[in-house]
């Protein structure tokens, strides 16, 4: 793909690059957005340095992605309910809502009808050492399966729920979610890119309950297969933060898992999820 506005430097040959050449928050032309568009699709992820926004910023620029979603169980800073707020620092339990999803592999949101396109993530705030965060392409480890296994995935269906994953989880910020209910929907478990038209896996271990069309226990047996097979560090890369530096990944063929491995430094930012379409 041909880049002139900014410059693409990939970090691993399955997924991931880094972005040199441009100011996020700054107004920024339809050239410069379509090429950093191209190197999302291109890359799956894509990491900027030294990104200095605000969450007004932050927000106008996720929006030239697309309308934001809100979070259906994070409730976001005062003024701004698209914003997700990430943190962790000394006082944090590790069933909290707010670092137990993230520190498991997971694809964001992926329990409602339609699942978000992708996240931009802002960390202003950084551990002396520690919190990256792991990527994985679901499309490459969709192309690593054997014709055999591909075959058997076709057609089948999974249920993703909310519940599991929230239910009580945002109590030490004071949420009574009592009576809430939470989304559940049902995808397929290979998904096709609606705009690279690669296919993907669309299961994961946060979400995905079970496999639809088959018995329970085989259910099991082959989403623990699936799920070990997705997060081979064949199909990964892995970002070591800075402050101000900001991930944006592709929801609809990525999973990824953030590293607590710092308490108790704390490590904070701001993600906004960018709405996507029904998985098809
Ligand atoms: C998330 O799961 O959206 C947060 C990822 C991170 O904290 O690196």
């Amino acid at each position: 793909m041909g880049y002139t506005n900014i410059e693409v430097r990939p970090m691993a040959p399955n997924i991931g690059a880094e972005i040199f050449g441009a100011d996020l928050g700054q107004a920024m032309g339809n050239q410069t957005f379509q090429e950093i568009h191209d190197a999302l699709m291109e890359h799956q992820v894509i990491f900027f340095r030294d990104q200095k926004i605000d969450l007004d910023q932050h927000k106008t620029f996720g929006r030239r992605f697309g309308p934001l979603a809100i979070h259906p169980a994070s409730p976001g800073p005062d003024g701004h309910p698209e914003i997700v707020v990430v943190h962790a620092d000394a006082e944090t339990n590790r069933d909290a809502g707010r670092i137990w999803q993230s520190t498991h592999w997971h694809t964001d949101v992926s329990c409602v009808e339609t699942p978000p396109l992708g996240s931009v993530l802002h960390l202003k705030t950084v551990p002396p050492v520690g919190g990256d965060t792991l990527f994985a392409s679901m499309s490459k480890a969709y192309d690593a399966l054997s014709d055999r296994m591909k075959t058997y995935l076709d057609g089948l269906t999974a249920t993703h729920d909310g519940e599991r994953v929230w239910r009580g989880r945002y109590s030490d910020q004071g949420i009574d979610d009592t009576g809430k209910v939470y989304p559940k929907a049902v995808h397929p478990v290979v998904r096709t890119h609606p705009v690279t038209g690669k296919k993907g896996l669309f299961v994961n271990a946060v979400f995905t309950t079970h496999i639809n069309e088959i018995p329970r226990d085989e259910s099991d047996d082959i989403l623990a297969f699936l799920y070990k097979h997705c997060t081979k560090p064949l199909f990964q890369v892995r970002f070591q933060w800075e402050q101000n530096s900001v991930a944006i990944w592709d929801n609809r063929c990525v999973q990824h898992l953030a590293l607590w491995d710092y308490f108790p430094a704390t490590r904070t930012g701001y993600r906004v999820t960018i709405e996507g379409d029904r998985p098809v």
